[in-house]
């Protein structure tokens, strides 16, 4: 288990590690586009990973591609359908909402 805190809200929520970003916001009951169900295709599940960057699985060619393609990424931006949890706690800032 970790902890997953969502921004603005202050949400904090205990959620499990090994699952993706995008699983866990689901699950917790978050509201996140995601338009492709996962597939890195849309871009829809864009965030901004405020703090626990480390803790997430690394950033693989498919959803760094894509992430190319988006207007207002930064080096804080993850797709949520790719990174996967670790175990230490994470912060991230939603940025689209169904
Ligand atoms: S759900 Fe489409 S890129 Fe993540």
């Amino acid at each position: 288990m970790t902890t997953l805190t969502i921004l603005p809200s202050g949400k904090t929520y205990d959620v499990t590690a090994g699952i993706t970003l995008l699983k866990a916001l689901l699950d917790a009951g978050e509201h996140v586009a995601h338009k492709c169900d996962g597939k890195a295709e849309c871009g829809s599940c864009h965030l901004f990973v405020q703090e626990g960057r480390k803790s997430l699985s690394k950033i693989q060619r498919l959803e760094n591609e894509k992430l190319d393609t988006i207007v207002g990424v930064g080096s804080k931006s993850r797709l949520a359908c790719q990174a996967v949890l670790g175990e230490d706690p994470v912060t991230v800032e939603l940025l689209s909402f169904v």
